[in-house]
């Protein structure tokens, strides 16, 4: 068999492959971790698993050819410079994810948009049903891949189907403003199980089934009744984790330990080191947490040398308006904050816009007092966990939004509504200012909830419920392509 035409038990698709290409201005070609919470989690299941992952390298043009990294064999789809623009920039990021994110900024609708969408859809559909074996186990992720279930259907009804949702699915009043909903609901009801990250995710999937598709639903479960299609779909939560295990041996080591220590020399031994980490998106709540953080300054409660800010922004979807707005806005309160609150030799907010390696994000989290994740909506949150699982010595604080995956199950975090910004300062004091007992009390309990509901177990729990789904008919003759109304 040639190695283009392998065949896997287990196919993962996704919007990004694990490894982006990148060409340097000499033309060297490299491969980097590609940005994002689903890459971070998927990225640990599937190097314990043989598998394929079909997704896009990262870069315009035409699709290097499959390869094998770290035991999987990795896909690429192509995507043209056209379809960048309007199905990943357009409709997956100024479409979907604005609908699917509270409408923190408005939606923009455009009908091509949704064509370019359908057809790149069609393109992992088929070279899913390329790479997988008969009777695969085929895993879909997230909202730039949601009609993919259905296609994959069609094409290879001998497969078993699951699709899960990395962010917030949205209540029926917001998701019924996409014109192409049916479509949506229809794309995904091709899975054999939904997973997603709250019950209110999955309750707003069913719901909206029932709404708008007119479909009966029972519980978890949604009715899909065709002349040419009768089965019976769940979509129910699984949040999501990461590899305790595994991080948490990479803070112990050593050289992190060390490296945390010079971070922390390097910004002057601070009394206290805040940390805020995200991808520089309008969902995390990045320029509440500075407002907050301003007032704090203006009301001399924290000062720097004393008290220490840091703010990694990880570049993200640059070419994308809102995502440029955002980033003069953040920049332009970073600098106000500075030239009016920093020292010679002690900024009050210390900013970067950088991506770094995991053993430098994991000596951040040891050296920080206090991490602030502040999101107005968020899927999970996966830092939070990230900073919790880094605590081995039990130090350290967390203040944790109620709107994100995370606040459902870390309970022992100091919350806050970023909404309310006096709430959300009182927050930030009150983890700078409770004794260090109390504080280790609640970091003991938030890592023992982490490491009881790692990434392998959620890898575990959302496969046995998709092999758990119910068996569907056999179907009555080879569907075609395209053939579904
Ligand atoms: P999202 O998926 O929305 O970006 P998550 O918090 O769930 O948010 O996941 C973000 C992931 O990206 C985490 O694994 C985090 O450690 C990683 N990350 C965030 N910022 C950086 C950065 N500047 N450099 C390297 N990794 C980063
Ligand atoms: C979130 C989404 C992922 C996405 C990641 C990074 O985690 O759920 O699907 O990959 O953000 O965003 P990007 O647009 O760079 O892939």
């Amino acid at each position: 068999m040639s190695p283009s035409k392998r065949a896997f038990d287990l196919v993962v698709a996704a919007n990004r492959l694990p490894v982006d290409r990148v060409v340097s201005a000499d033309g060297e070609v490299s491969w980097r971790t590609s940005p994002g919470g689903l890459v971070t989690a998927m990225e640990s299941v599937m190097r314990d698993r043989d598998g394929a992952w079909v997704g896009w390298a990262g870069e315009a043009g035409e699709a290097p050819e499959p390869f094998e990294e770290q035991g999987m064999w990795l896909r690429p789809v192509a995507l043209s410079e056209d379809e960048v623009k309007q199905y990943y920039e357009g409709f997956s990021n100024d479409t979907l994810w604005p609908i699917y994110h509270d409408v923190i900024v408005g939606a923009s609708f455009h009908r091509q948009w949704f064509t370019q969408y359908e057809k790149v859809n069609r393109r992992f559909a088929e070279a899913i049903a390329e790479v997988a074996a008969k009777g695969a186990t085929v895993w879909v992720h997230d909202y730039q891949l949601q009609l993919v279930p259905g296609m994959v259907r069609e094409l290879r009804p001998d497969v078993r189907i699951g699709w899960f949702d990395h962010i917030p699915f949205p209540p029926v009043e917001l998701f019924a403003q996409l014109p192409w909903r049916r479509a949506i609901l229809e794309g995904l009801l091709g899975a054999d199980y939904l997973g997603f990250q709250r019950v209110a995710d999955a309750q707003n999937f069913v719901r909206a089934c029932r709404q708008l598709l007119g479909l009966q639903t029972r519980g978890d479960t949604v009715s899909v009744s065709r002349a040419d299609d009768s089965r019976r779909v769940r979509a129910s939560a699984v949040p999501i984790s990461i590899d305790f295990k595994g991080l948490e041996a990479l803070a112990k080591e050593p050289e992190t330990r060390a490296r945390a220590k010079e971070i922390r020399e390097s910004l002057g031994d601070p009394e206290t080191l805040l940390l805020g980490v995200d991808r520089l998106d309008y969902t995390k709540g990045i320029g509440h947490r500075i407002k907050a953080y301003g007032e704090l300054l203006a009301e001399d409660k924290v000062a720097p040398p004393r008290e220490v800010f840091v703010q990694v922004a990880t570049p993200s979807r640059e070419r994308v308006e809102a995502y440029q707005q955002l980033r003069a806005e953040i920049e332009g309160e970073v600098g106000r904050l500075n030239g009016e609150f920093s020292r010679i030799g002690a900024p009050a907010v210390q900013y970067l816009h950088h991506s770094y390696p995991r053993r430098e994000m994991a000596a951040l989290f040891l050296a920080a007092d206090v991490l602030l994740v502040t999101p107005l909506r968020d899927g999970m949150n996966l830092v939070a966990k990230e900073y919790v699982t880094c605590r081995y010595d039990e130090g350290g604080a967390l203040v944790l939004s109620e709107f994100t995956g995370a606040f459902h199950e870390l309970h022992q975090a100091f919350v806050v509504n970023p909404h309310d910004i006096e709430g959300l300062k009182q927050g930030i004091m009150r983890a700078i200012e409770t004794p260090d007992k109390e504080k280790r009390r609640l970091m003991r309990a938030m890592r023992r909830r982490v490491a009881d509901h790692d990434v392998q177990r959620w890898a575990a729990r959302f496969l046995e419920n998709l092999a758990s789904a119910p068996e569907r008919p056999a179907p009555a003759a080879p569907s075609s392509r395209g053939g579904r109304s």
